[in-house]
């Protein structure tokens, strides 16, 4: 595990022995505790501080060995301190003919830093990846979980820009960022489109949800980056749904929370590879998409 010497140069967050605590007890005795409870401490900290499993391993059965296993298994999970911002470059052979590596080396020089590594600031963390499902509109880049395709050498100073100054603020049809996926139930692996009823233009995705006994269908954007949102009965805002296949009837729940508002996560498969994942708060734009993944079974 890497150590930081100057505060300055590196203002890891330190360790609150309370909040990790906090992480345990939401999590424990539950069905797949340890990776829900390591999620939230990756989430809060951006990276598994050592000192973090420590307190796990005091607190629950799990060993720092389990630990370790599971941080290097996920993608997702890191060891090592983690930039503010998280920029991937594809590397995959599609991308890779159509200038991925020149587009790599652009943000080399522009972040300072080599793939895998983070600046000095914990700003951004670049990193190289194979294949993100998207071959046909290469070469991709995936900044704080938005995809910007065909990306061009001209395009990498703007990117790192909106990256710092926020990408949460999408204007759909004429943002690059804005990127329609295919998703299917993890539990039958039915494809959960719906062509009859386009939203933003693309064929939404069609759940049924629950809330306060109502319980009717929902359909959400395919749009990643899109919040549009269409439902059989009303739904007030912050309230957290039950999410289930339309097909298979079976509740769609991951084990991880809402980096930002906390209530659990609704994943689906992407076809191609990987995973997204939506708040169940109405209204909360909490959402992650890691392509990187592999599908949930
Ligand atoms: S090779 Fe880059 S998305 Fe497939």
């Amino acid at each position: 595990m890497d150590t930081v010497e100057d505060k300055q140069m590196n203002p890891v967050e330190l360790v609150v022995p309370d909040e990790v605590q906090r992480i345990i007890e939401k999590h424990q005795g539950k069905r797949g505790d340890l990776i829900a409870i390591l999620e939230d401490i990756q989430a809060r900290y951006r990276y598994l501080p050592e000192e973090a499993l420590k307190i796990i391993a005091k607190n629950t059965e799990h060993s720092i060995v389990d630990m370790y296993a599971v941080a290097t298994f996920f993608e997702r999970f890191s060891l090592k301190p983690q930039g503010r911002h998280i920029v991937s470059v594809c590397l995959g052979t599609a991308c890779h003919v159509r200038g991925g590596p020149d587009i790599a080396s652009r943000f080399e020089r522009k972040l300072e830093i080599s793939p895998g590594e983070t600046t000095p600031d914990l700003q951004y963390t670049l990193k190289a990846v194979n294949c993100l499902g998207a071959c046909a509109m290469g070469p991709i880049v995936v900044a704080d979980g938005h995809y910007f395709s065909s990306v061009r050498m001209d395009a990498v100073d703007e990117i790192v820009a909106q990256t710092r100054d926020g990408l949460d603020q999408v204007h759909v049809g004429t943002d690059q960022r804005i990127f329609p996926l295919e998703v299917r139930c993890l539990h039958c692996n039915h494809s959960l489109m719906d062509s009859g009823f386009p939203i933003d233009g693309y064929p939404s995705i069609k759940l049924t949800t629950s809330f306060k006994n109502k319980h009717g269908w929902v359909r959400l954007s395919s749009l990643y980056g899109s919040y549009s949102i269409v439902s059989e009965y009303e739904i007030p805002p912050d309230t957290v749904r039950n999410f289930f296949c339309p097909h298979c009837h079976a509740e769609i729940i991951g084990a991880g929370s809402c980096a930002e508002c906390g209530a659990p996560m609704v994943p689906m498969n992407v076809r191609g590879g990987g995973i997204v994942q939506v708040c169940s708060r109405r209204a909360c734009k909490g959402h992650l998409l890691d392509l990187a993944s592999n599908p949930v079974d």
